[in-house]
């Protein structure tokens, strides 16, 4: 029997959207008052969704110890209360919460063996949020 599962997180990281791509009219036109060059912050809920059967001996798609101490580690200690511009795998991509998304997945895919994993789903706001499968995925 195939589930899913997904565990909410919080954390809160701060970014300035700029593009080195464009002018600063441009960049100013583009992001608005997101690229004022002082950042600002954001508080994200996260959500990972992975599947799998339901192990018969414990009932579960997967021990939430070991999602919930990966995502602390590799997430979580890497982004909460820290400037997403400084970190190096934003120096050359703009920190947007779609990049920030697809970053997430990427930690995930190549780290966490323990389920498959199905999605990331990134909250900016109560207003936005974005969703991330990886690239090969077929969606349903
Ligand atoms: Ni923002």
């Amino acid at each position: 029997m195939q589930a899913h599962l997904t565990r909410r997180y919080r954390f809160s990281a701060s970014h300035r959207l700029h593009s080195a791509e464009l002018s600063e009219a441009e960049n100013r036109a583009t992001y608005g008052k997101c690229n004022n060059p002082y950042g600002h912050g954001h508080n994200y809920a996260l959500e990972v969704t992975v599947s799998g059967p339901v192990d018969l001996a414990t009932g579960m798609v997967c021990n939430l110890v070991d999602l919930d101490g990966f995502v602390e580690r590799e997430v979580l200690a890497r982004y909460n209360l820290e400037n997403l511009n400084t970190r190096k795998e934003f120096s050359q991509i703009v920190p947007t919460t779609e990049n920030l998304c697809m970053e997430i997945f990427e930690i995930l895919q190549r780290g966490f063996k323990r389920a498959h994993l199905e999605k990331v789903r990134l909250e900016e706001t109560m207003m936005n949020s974005f969703e991330y499968a990886g690239e090969n995925e077929l969606r349903t």
